[in-house]
């Protein structure tokens, strides 16, 4: 059954259910001494990532754009603070792991760069990449942890990503309504997604050695989301579990 999302104001709905959620408490410290410092030194730049956004709410709000309206700009404000609060939760995984937070990294300069040089419809399609990203990434990563709260904190990240993904579809869809727009967007994403993949694969090449990753295996999965999401936008065919 097609249980797709078909306007703002149902997006605005599900990430206002969702704002309710409470923060997940602090466990007691000690309990991930095996897993490589790397670990909490990639999450924490993950963290930064997930901080920013708030510029693609004004502009969401000053919007012109064709398919977009004021239950969007809400629903967008609603998706910044779910991603502050993916921020708040990495956090205490950096912090659960023993490692430190940061406030500088180049590749989370880089992405605050990419979406500030840009209009919302760019911005979007570069918010899209993150999704892409961090879907696999935090997936990959639970799936080597013990069965322990950090676990399941990245596999609830991961669900918020998968319904992300949608939501920034859903928009970009909407976009590409002529044909010469649609190729405009082709181009455009998998030239955004090949160096969004190539730099988090350099910049986190430590925690991914460490955890014994296999690179090609993720090159793999950024690749098929990122096939996937571009269907989503141009063929509106292929369909993310979308968990609530
Ligand atoms: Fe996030
Ligand atoms: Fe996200």
């Amino acid at each position: 059954m097609d249980n797709r999302i078909t306007c703002w104001r149902e997006w605005k709905e599900l990430f206002l259910s969702r704002s309710k959620r409470r923060m997940p408490a602090a466990e007691p410290l000690g309990k991930y001494r095996n897993l490589p410092p790397s670990l909490a030194a990639s999450l924490a730049i993950f963290q930064l990532g997930e901080s920013g956004g708030g510029t693609v709410v004004e502009q969401a709000r000053a919007s012109r754009l064709a398919g977009i309206d004021d239950d969007y700009a809400d629903a967008m404000a609603l998706f910044v603070a779910e991603e502050h609060r993916h921020a708040d939760i990495l956090a205490l995984c950096v912090e659960q792991l023993g490692g430190e937070l940061i406030e500088n990294n180049w590749t989370a300069r880089l992405f605050v760069a990419a979406r500030r040089l840009i209009g919302l419809r760019l911005k979007v399609l570069v918010l899209l990449a993150a999704e892409v990203v961090g879907i696999c990434y935090y997936y990959l990563i639970a799936c080597r942890l013990p069965v322990s709260p950090v676990r399941d904190w990245l596999e609830e990240l991961v669900a918020d990503e998968q319904s992300h993904l949608d939501f920034h579809c859903d928009f970009l869809h909407a976009q590409a309504d002529r044909p010469w727009k649609r190729a405009v967007f082709v181009v455009t994403w998998r030239v955004t997604m090949l160096l969004a993949a190539a730099v988090v694969m350099v910049d986190h090449r430590a925690a991914i050695r460490d955890l014994g990753m296999d690179r090609r295996t993720i090159w793999r999965r950024w690749m098929t989301y990122s096939r996937l999401a571009e269907r989503l936008v141009v063929q509106r065919r292929g369909k993310l579990v979308r968990v609530r």
